[in-house]
């Protein structure tokens, strides 16, 4: 099998597994992510084309938040998967490492990717948390877990460890102070840093607006 059946096989099993999901991680997710990783690659060199995209489309395949905090469900469902296609052991390797070090893990939790493809991913990943895209996942995700829009009331909290972030059940407002404020400061590649400046003063403009209408001022 050539890499780009493999790639193309993988999208079409991803689709099929992600078609109706309302948490934000749907198939169109990972189609973004897939897509923006292939854009960021393109500013960067000595990058490994197969294991980028292989990992892109499969970055979210089995997430610890839907598999009772499993981190191992992820690289597991991945590897078993890429067994099917003949992928080679040791980009199989990489790509298990890409998925267990993706997740954001709270604000005190430093990312940890060391290569140029894993911190790809990481960024394009990144980047579909934030912006207008970002904020309709996270509100998205909020509904579906139940949780309010906003209160008040309840400030953020700066989550210093990941056990502390998992646990975490506050509105949904909230996520915006412990993670998506905080990504565009995250990013590895010049290019995500410069796509995320933007996309994280749109999310500034919104919560202006948010508060203003929340108060009835506007
Ligand atoms: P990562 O991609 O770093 O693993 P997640 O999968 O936890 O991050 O988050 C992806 C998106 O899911 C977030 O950017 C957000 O839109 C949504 N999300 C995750 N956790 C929450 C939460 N506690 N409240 C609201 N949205 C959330
Ligand atoms: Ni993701």
């Amino acid at each position: 099998m050539t890499g780009d059946d493999a790639i193309n096989k993988t999208a079409e099993f991803v689709k099929a597994k992600f078609e109706s999901e309302a948490t934000g991680h749907d198939w169109w997710h990972m189609y973004r992510v897939w897509q923006l990783s292939i854009n960021i690659a393109k500013h960067e060199s000595g990058v490994d084309r197969l294991t980028l995209e292989l990992a892109a489309l499969l970055h979210d395949i089995a997430d610890w938040k839907f598999h009772d905090g499993d981190m191992e469900a992820g690289p597991k469902a991945a590897r078993e998967w890429l067994e099917k296609l003949d992928v080679d052991n040791s980009t199989i390797e990489h790509i298990e490492n890409i998925i267990r070090n993706v997740s954001f893990k709270g604000a005190g939790v430093p990312s940890s990717m060391t290569t140029i493809e894993g911190k790809i991913i990481h960024d394009a990943d990144k980047l579909d948390a934030i912006g207008a895209i970002g904020i309709a996942r996270t509100f998205a995700y909020g509904g579906s877990h139940k949780r309010p829009l906003y209160d008040p009331s309840i400030k953020p909290k700066n989550h210093a460890d990941f056990k502390a972030y998992k646990n975490d059940a506050g509105p949904t407002v909230n996520h915006f102070y412990e993670k998506l404020l905080l990504l565009k400061d995250r990013m590895y590649t010049a290019t995500a840093k410069k796509m995320a400046a933007s996309r994280h003063e749109y999310m500034e403009r919104y919560l202006k607006e948010f508060y203003a209408e929340w108060d009835g001022e506007k």
